[in-house]
Parts: structure tokens; sequence; C-alpha cells
């Protein structure tokens, strides 16, 4: 499977063009995390991509969420591997995270709505001027951008990153798409 194909399947499963932003965000954070830990970079870039594929198919039934998606890119030619991090990333279905890959996918899937609403509270709502301390100070604010779980995305402690390091590299990966995330 190609990007390009990965991306065309994405954009045939989901309309909402800030769930399409998410999977891309999500996309770049697994890129820098692999090239971090000397992952395979295209791999773990395309789970990312590829993770909520179902979201709309399934409208928010927890119960089938990922377990669909995890189906769905298997049949794109994705591996047992990439596929199993799909369905893990949804803690409902009580499957344990067992890879690098699934790991890291569990913490990099809220980071990027942290990330994406620290630029929207800014004047210019640019990523380009974000400083990770801000988003720093705002992981701390419970009440801010609440539907970025807090206590996920410090998972990044399973991967042997400290969540400074890992919100620096969260951030900068995304300003690296920012046209993109049309921020
Ligand atoms: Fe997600």
């Amino acid at each position: 499977m190609t990007r390009e194909e990965a991306l065309d399947s994405v954009r045939a499963n989901v309309e909402n063009e800030n769930l399409v932003k998410h999977m891309l965000a999500t996309e770049a954070i697994m890129r820098a995390l692999a090239r971090r830990f000397g992952e395979d970079e295209e791999e773990w870039g395309l789970t990312g991509l590829l993770h909520d594929i179902d979201v709309e198919l399934t409208e928010d039934d927890m119960s089938t969420h990922s377990k669909l998606g995890a189906d769905l890119v298997r049949e794109l030619g994705a591996s047992e591997k990439m596929a199993h991090a799909v369905l893990c990333h949804n803690e409902a279905h009580g499957i344990s995270r067992e890879t690098m890959l699934d790991k890291a996918l569990f913490c990099a899937d809220p980071l990027t709505g942290l990330v994406i609403a620290g630029a929207l509270v800014r004047p210019d709502k640019k990523l380009a001027g974000l400083e990770a301390k801000s988003v720093k100070k705002r992981f701390k604010e419970k009440s801010f951008a609440a539907g970025a779980n807090r206590e996920q995305i410090a998972l990044c402690s399973e991967l042997g990153l400290e969540l400074d390091e890992f919100i620096e590299l969260g951030l900068e990966a995304m300003k690296g798409i920012a046209r993109s995330l049309g921020l």
C-alpha cells in the first residue's frame, strides 16, 4: 500500500475534513516517533494516517470503532502488526498494547487535539508561533481541550519518552505539515 492509496481510502471513508486533518496530524507525529526510535517510518506513518478510517462508518459506536478499522486496513494490505495497533488504540476492546507501534499510536492520537487547540487560541490561529512550553502549560489545564486525554498522552512513558520531549516532538512534527492542517 502506498501513502497515496492510504490517503485515498481515508478520504473515501471520512467526509469530515477535521477528522481527516486529525489523521494527517497523527501520521506526522507517528513518522517523527519512528525516526526517533529508528523504526519503519512508512509503517508507523501509515498506521497513524489510517487509524480512524472507520470513525464515520461506526458513528461513535465504541464497541465497533477500530474493529472495523482493523479489518479495513487489512483489506488495504496493511500488516497484522499495523492492524493490531489500529485495533487496540480503542481501549473499549480491552486489548493490550504490545508493540512499540501500538504504544506510539495510543499516545500520539490525543496529542494532536491538544496541539490543534493550542494553535486555535492564538490570535493568528497558526501553529508556527506556538511554543512547546505553552503546550506543556495547556497540558496541565484540565479544562483546556478536555477531550485530549492527558493520561493517554502521558503514556509516552511506555515508549521511554519524557512528556516534555514528546510534546516538543509532536508539535514540531505538526508544524511540518501546518499547511495541510490549515494551521
Ligand atoms: Fe484518532
